[in-house]
């Protein structure tokens, strides 16, 4: 009796065991279609790069999550200055934002401009806050984000210069449209920034 028992459960379980092994074979089998079939559609061209119109739900997802995810692993071990609420720096970046920035994430009091209403996906208004921390703010503004229009400042800039837009971007929410053109106005020029970062830029390099 206990040997029939025995058997029965034997079979029993065996059974379990291949349509568990059938799930995870079906399971391989639609993906690698799904991927072979996403591949053969970009070779065809199917997939639309027009910055007029919003990627497919599933594509937005991908680039959001490799975008949150790469600039936080990146940004991680960033040392961030402790002068970055100097009058100086806020000075410098105020000058630098509205030169190199505003006309893609505009400003306080400002109409939306011919670029930034084409850019897709869209510069964010700094102006009106911004979830990031000041380490990724300067990873983000040194190497830029490919394929945005997001520029690598990092490039043409020194570091220092960099931390001048992150404390100025700081500062940028609290700013009203009168705080942000008088700081603008007052703020050295280009070339007096450069030339001043240039001369203190032995103090050291962060990433
Ligand atoms: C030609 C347009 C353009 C210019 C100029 C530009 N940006 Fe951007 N920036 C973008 C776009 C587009 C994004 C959004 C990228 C994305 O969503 O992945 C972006 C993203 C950012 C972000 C990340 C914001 C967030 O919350 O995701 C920061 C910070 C930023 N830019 C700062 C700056 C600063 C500072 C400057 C000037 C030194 C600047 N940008 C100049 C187009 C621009």
């Amino acid at each position: 009796m206990s040997q029939i028992w025995r058997e029965e459960r034997m079979r029993h379980s065996s059974s379990k065991a291949s349509s568990f092994w059938l799930i995870v074979l079906g399971a391989i089998g639609a993906l690698v279609t799904a991927i072979i079939i996403s591949l053969v559609g970009v070779y065809a061209g199917l997939y639309n790069v027009a910055a007029d119109v919003p990627h497919s739900q599933a594509v937005y997802w991908l680039l959001e999550t490799a975008r949150e995810q790469s600039i936080a692993k990146r940004a991680a071990d960033i040392r961030v200055p402790r002068d970055l609420d100097s009058a100086d720096r806020i000075a410098s970046g105020a000058g630098q934002y509205a030169n190199m920035c505003a006309n893609c994430h505009l400003a306080p009091g400002m109409e939306r401009t011919e670029m930034s209403r084409g850019l897709y996906p869209r510069a964010p208004e700094l102006h009106r806050g911004n979830h990031m921390s000041a380490a990724e703010e300067f990873w983000v503004i040194k190497h830029g984000i490919k394929a945005t229009g997001m520029p690598a400042w990092g490039v043409t800039h020194s570091d220092d210069m960099v931390w001048d837009i992150v404390a100025f971007l700081r500062k940028l929410p609290d700013l009203s449209t009168d705080d942000y053109k008088a700081l603008v106005e007052k703020a050295p020029s280009h070339d007096e920034i450069v030339e001043e970062r240039t001369e203190s830029e032995s103090s050291g390099h962060s990433h």
